[in-house]
């Protein structure tokens, strides 16, 4: 399986246009929103996520540039982890695909038809299929969707619509057993998650967050009003941090590689000379760029 991160960063990308940050004026590579893509052959890929940079993403990343034929795509669907903004307004800039199949957890099926109408638009540009997660059925590829939250979008806010909200999702190649998992959206460490990750070669997390107080504490970047912790992100370090624990189950499963995703514009791993950036590589997690490519 081959998989290429295409973006890496957390909604609004960094730097975050609206942004004067320290972080965000300090001349740190750039980073596209988080977006995935997997292939088992190299010829046919699946994204996971759409993120609103993907014409950019795409244009960037000779694997997914249209061709042999002129209106041919190597693109053969679209997993959505989530219903966020950041995560599937990229649909829209896919609409001239003229039609893929997309799979989606089923309230986020119904929050992208009752609360942002993305599926009667995008439907209305070609023959676009929507299932559930349970009847996800790709190229060479095994998926399992992982129920993480039920966090949802602000714009869903008020939908009583059941979760799960969020999910991962488990991608296995039957060929070469390498298996995958991604999950840029964890609220804390799920029961089940030590299993589903037991035999990744790579594990693609949440890095959003830092710490904990990032967007509203004292020695924080003061961008934000102090309801980061709301958000639905599970900081890398602090209490219950996931580094801590990356960090002790290093040496009891050697097979597998952590790398944080996600990363959002107020987060100090994302300058690589930071004392935070460090600790994250000598406590055994990868802080991969957009367009590190892994063959599993
Ligand atoms: C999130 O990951 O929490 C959301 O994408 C936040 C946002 O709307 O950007
Ligand atoms: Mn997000
Ligand atoms: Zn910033």
């Amino acid at each position: 399986m081959k998989v290429i991160l295409l973006g890496t960063a957390a909604g609004g990308g960094f730097p975050q246009w609206n942004c004067a940050c320290r972080l965000c004026t300090s001349g740190a590579t750039p980073r596209t929103q988080d977006c995935v893509a997997v292939s088992a052959d190299g010829r046919g890929w699946y994204l996971l996520n759409a993120s609103p940079d993907i014409r950019a993403q795409i244009l960037a990343t000779r694997a997914l540039r249209a061709g042999p034929g002129p209106r041919e795509i190597p693109l053969r669907g679209v997993l959505l982890t989530d219903a966020e903004l950041d995560h599937s307004l990229g649909l829209l800039m896919l609409r001239e695909a003229g039609g893929l199949p997309v799979w989606a957890p089923d309230a986020v099926l119904h929050a992208l038809s009752a609360h942002f109408p993305a599926r009667s638009i995008i439907d209305g540009y070609g023959g676009w299929d929507w299932s559930s997660t349970s009847d996800i059925k790709l190229d060479g590829l095994v998926v399992r969707a992982f129920p993480v939250s039920d966090k949802r979008p602000k714009y869903a806010r008020s939908s009583t619509e059941d979760g799960p909200w969020v999910v991962a999702y488990r991608i296995e190649d039957p060929a070469t057993g390498g298996v995958l998992v991604y999950a840029p959206c964890l609220r804390g460490w799920p029961d089940g998650f030590d299993e589903l990750t037991g035999d990744a070669d790579l594990v693609l997390l949440d890095g959003t967050f830092h710490a904990a107080d990032e967007m509203s504490g004292a020695t924080s970047a003061r961008v934000g009003d102090g309801a980061q912790l709301a958000m639905g992100h599970l900081p890398i370090t602090g209490d219950g941090g996931s580094l801590a624990r990356i960090t002790r189950y290093r040496a009891a499963r050697p097979r597998t590689r952590w790398a944080f995703t996600h990363l959002n514009n107020t987060n100090p791993v994302l300058d690589p000379a930071s004392a935070e950036h460090a600790a994250v590589l000598a406590g055994g997690a990868e802080l991969p760029g957009d367009g590190t490519e892994f063959t599993l």
